[in-house]
């Protein structure tokens, strides 16, 4: 199946995608952890931002990360060389139409790629073929409407919606945090269960500051500028006064405040 892939695979989107992954590796990241000998799909890996931490926090797991794009398995498999990784391989496939056995895996592990599906629940039913009976399945999303900050500002929560609409126009769902969980159930897994995890900044936290506020959040907005622009989303005024209120909340007196949501679901 085709998919739009609204951020697109620019080397900045790329950087934004560490930037993100490296902020965020310990709020996401920390329960999850898989048995020595278990075998784990990574469905979406796109340039290894997570692979690295899968991989590293899970030594003794067989992790097999998949991409549509080659461009981005290309660098994800630089990154895994470059840390010295040994337990992953990497593989160009479709969520679609995987190549894998059916009831291969152990542990399917997915982040920020049902956002950018048409039909996130078909993709769901897809990965349980491949996954055994009782094996365990993550997914991590966001959902930009979780987004509030101080100061608050009616341009930049403009400029989101940009976001939202265009990534909506190209068939994903920006919203999709809040809809993992009956995703989760009408695809018929068991043992359901979403964690929502809060990204709190205030200056009290430089790292997330810059790590999330400027270089996750904004950069993201700062990125669909152009698509907003030519869509006639908005005024280039008007969108550059969103970005800036943004970067405002990063200041001394600033506070911003983001939602993710992990699901997790057990194949019955
Ligand atoms: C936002 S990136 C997330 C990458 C990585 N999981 C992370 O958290 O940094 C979304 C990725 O999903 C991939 N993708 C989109 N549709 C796909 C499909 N049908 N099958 C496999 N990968 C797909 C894209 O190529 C892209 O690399």
């Amino acid at each position: 199946m085709k998919t739009n892939y609204v951020h697109g695979y620019d080397p900045q989107e790329n950087i934004r995608l560490q930037d993100q992954a490296s902020t965020l590796v310990e709020l996401l990241h920390s329960d999850t952890t898989y048995a020595i000998g278990s075998r784990v799909l990574e469905a979406g890996c796109g340039v290894g931002a997570q692979t690295v931490t899968l991989a590293r926090n899970n030594p003794g797991a067989l992790i097999t990360s998949v991409d549509i794009s080659e461009l981005s398995l290309a660098e994800a498999e630089q990154k895994a060389l470059d840390a010295g990784l040994t337990n992953v391989s990497f593989k160009k496939a479709d969520i679609f139409s995987l190549p894998f056995e059916e009831d291969l895996f152990d542990h399917v592990f997915v982040c920020f790629v049902l956002e950018h599906l048409p039909s996130p629940a078909e993709a769901l039913n897809a990965l349980k073929k491949v996954l055994r009976k009782g094996g365990t399945i993550t997914v991590i999303e966001g959902d930009h409407g979780s987004a509030y900050f101080h100061p608050d500002s009616e341009a930049a929560r403009k400029a989101i919606q940009c976001q939202i609409e265009l990534q909506h126009r190209a068939g994903g769902n920006a919203l999709i945090g809040r809809e993992l969980y009956p995703l989760f159930v009408k695809a018929g897994y068991d043992s359901v269960s979403v964690s929502p995890r809060m990204v709190y900044v205030d200056a009290s936290r430089p790292e997330f500051v810059d790590g999330f506020i400027k270089k996750t959040f904004t950069a993201m907005i700062e990125g669909v500028r152009e698509a907003a622009l030519k869509a006639g989303l908005a005024k280039e005024e008007d969108f550059g006064k969103g970005v800036q209120a943004l970067y405002r909340t990063g200041e001394a007196d600033g506070v911003f405040c983001y939602t993710f949501f992990k699901a997790t679901g057990v194949k019955k």
